[in-house]
């Protein structure tokens, strides 16, 4: 798997993961406009020239950057990809000289937490109903 920065050719497949791991659906634009706010935090693991997974951030007006989607597609998990994409964005955040990451995760999602646990995220406090479906979340920060 090899992580490179997202293109916009990429829309279609990381369309299809977002509906497939986050059941969710986004409107294009919404990915042109992470990419063209910044472009070193929206990356993408491929896998035979096939996006398996992404990674899309922003940097929010306090100077820190948010997670708003991370998602590998279900056959291809446990291989490293996310762990891949998790040290190339740590990188990005480095080398744009950011002190904190922010994310905001399912309660009930525990495959995640433990994932961002490892990557040393804590659990900052709870978001009462934060998901549209009623579900809270968890507000999770790694400092740098
Ligand atoms: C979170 C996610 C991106 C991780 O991607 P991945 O490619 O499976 O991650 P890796 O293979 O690099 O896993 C790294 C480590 O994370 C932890 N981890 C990953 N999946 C886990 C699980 N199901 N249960 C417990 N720990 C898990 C393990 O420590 C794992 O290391 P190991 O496989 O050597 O034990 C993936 O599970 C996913 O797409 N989930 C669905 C979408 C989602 O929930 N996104 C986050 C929304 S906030």
């Amino acid at each position: 798997m090899r992580i490179r920065p997202f293109v916009p050719n990429d829309i279609p497949a990381v369309a299809s993961i977002v509906r497939e791991a986050l059941r969710e659906n986004y409107p294009t634009s919404l990915y042109l406009d992470i990419h063209r706010w910044w472009r070193d935090g929206f990356l993408v693991a491929d896998l035979d020239g096939h996006p398996v997974g992404f990674l899309a951030s922003v940097i929010t007006a306090d100077g820190q950057a948010r997670i708003l989607m991370f998602a590998v597609t279900s056959g291809f998990r446990r291989r490293g990809g996310g762990s891949a994409m998790m040290n190339a964005f740590l990188q990005a955040c480095a080398m744009r000289g950011l002190k904190r990451i922010e994310l905001e995760v399912r309660v009930s999602n525990a495959e995640a937490i433990a994932f961002y646990k490892r990557y040393g995220f804590e659990i900052a406090g709870a978001l009462p109903r934060f998901y549209t479906d009623g579900e809270d979340g968890y507000k999770m920060l790694k400092h740098l």
